[in-house]
């Protein structure tokens, strides 16, 4: 089984260059598919959940042509199918967003329900819903998703019932080739939400209101290409290695990143007492005491993001006192706190909220990645720790981290890749 090996304690020290969003460009990859010709695409971030969207476009009929690993040319002009293969689609969540573009394409989309992570129930309700307002069909058996319309889908009104990131970008995808005006309410404010819409608006799309709780869009007959589309810096990357400065009583300048977007993160850390510096595009964290306890609560953007709430755990574990953690997101999110434990930090976990007291050392354990941003906890940990830990189940932590292995070289951490612990 491959794993990494983190050599600990480490103080972090030097400077990191974020990649791409994750989660803005599983939602703009698909989207390219709303234009019948090419779309030149930047900052990609070389995650393998990028690289299997790639198989799943070149399987509907996409030609992709990779410039650097960061940068591609996708040409939709050949797309001919609807019904993406299973073995790609059900391995992680964001092949939901197929439905909305493939449905502003096709009469017909089949799609096997997706996976992911495992935070408990991932209903898709709200994206039906929404596919519905606009006229479509849907039906969900054996596994599979299936949409259709007879004509064209019909702009209209779509309130979500609960705030979810995917139900508002499939929502936004569906309705930007609708016919007439969609409305839709209580969205999601996330800045990938934001990037999703100035992307297809580059593209000639009338989406406003992005980042706000209403967005209009008012359908266009087609979307043009794009000579070149930026995608912005990962905010969960960039947390991820706010946490880690700190934690570690480092000093780290985290650049290509945006400040606005890190302030619930950048919050916490002021109260852990941080050193936190904003720059234009960059940040700079450092830290040289044992950090306070707080309170943290999960919430939609612009709240503290449950994405960062593993992370955000190992400050409170090393802290003076005891803090806690509020989840309001998933309903499985503290399975990581068990990995912890093993490790001599002192949580105790129970339904949404976890209370963590804070003790003077973390000692190396072999722990398990439950999911992607536990993983990148289980390595913050292994930098804190005494001794060499061991972090198994490290494929969650790829599909979302680039380099994350020489990332934390440069800044002075030994992390070791091993393949395959047989060989
Ligand atoms: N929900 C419903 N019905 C729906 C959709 C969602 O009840 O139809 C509920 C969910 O059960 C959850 C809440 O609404 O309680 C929010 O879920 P949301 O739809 O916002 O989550 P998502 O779109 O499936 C994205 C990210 C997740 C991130 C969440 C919350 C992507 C690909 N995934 O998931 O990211 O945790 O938003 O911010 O964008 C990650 O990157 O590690 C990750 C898990």
């Amino acid at each position: 089984m491959e794993k990494f090996i983190v050599h600990g304690p480490c103080r972090l020290n030097g400077e990191v260059t974020i990649s791409g969003a994750k989660n803005a460009a599983v939602a703009i990859l698909p989207a390219t598919l709303l234009v019948k010709g090419k779309c030149h695409l930047e900052n990609v971030p070389d995650i393998s959940d990028i690289r299997a969207y790639v198989k799943i476009l070149e399987s509907l009929g996409s030609n992709i042509e990779y410039i650097s690993k960061n940068e591609l040319i996708i040409d939709n002009s050949n797309v001919n199918s609807a019904i993406a293969s299973s073995e790609l689609t059900s391995k992680f969540r964001a092949s939901y967003y197929l439905l909305g573009s493939l449905l502003g394409r096709f009469d017909k989309v089949q799609i096997s329900l997706p996976g992911g992570c495992n935070l408990g129930a991932r209903p898709i309700d709200q994206h039906i819903k929404a596919f519905e307002r606009l006229g479509a069909t849907v039906e969900v058996r054996n596994g599979n998703v299936y949409a259709s319309r007879t004509t064209s889908l019909k702009g209209a009104p779509v309130f979500l019932d609960v705030v979810s990131v995917g139900a508002t970008m499939n929502a936004i995808l569906a309705a930007t080739l609708a016919e007439g005006t969609t409305v839709i309410e209580n969205v999601a404010k996330e800045p990938h939400i934001v990037d999703l819409a100035n992307f297809l608006n580059s593209m000639g799309a009338q989406i406003k209101g992005a980042g706000t709780d209403t967005i209009k869009i008012t359908g266009v007959k087609e979307l043009h290409q794009v000579s070149s589309y930026s995608i912005i810096p990962d905010q969960i990357e960039t947390g991820t290695f706010m946490v880690a400065a700190a934690v570690t009583r480092g000093d780290v300048l985290i650049k290509n990143c945006i400040p606005k977007h890190m302030e619930p993160i950048t919050a916490k850390l002021l109260e852990a007492g941080a050193t936190v510096k904003e720059y234009e595009d960059s940040i700079r964290v450092s830290m040289d005491k044992k950090p306070n306890s707080f309170t943290v609560k999960t919430s939609p953007y612009p709240g503290f993001p449950t994405d960062m709430q593993p992370q955000i755990c190992i400050l409170l574990t090393v802290a003076s006192g005891t803090g806690m953690i509020v989840e309001n997101i998933w309903e499985s999110r503290f399975q990581y706190t068990d990995e912890l434990a093993k490790m001599g930090a002192d949580i105790s976990a129970h339904g949404t909220t976890a209370i963590v007291k804070g003790v003077d050392k973390l000692y190396s354990a072999p722990v398990h990645s439950h999911d992607l941003r536990a993983g990148a906890a289980m390595i913050i940990a292994g930098l804190v720790a005494e001794g060499n830990t061991e972090v198994y189940d490290i494929h969650h932590i790829l599909r979302g981290y680039e380099d994350i292995t020489a990332k934390f070289a440069n800044l002075g951490a030994n992390i070791e890749y091993v393949k395959n612990e047989e060989n």
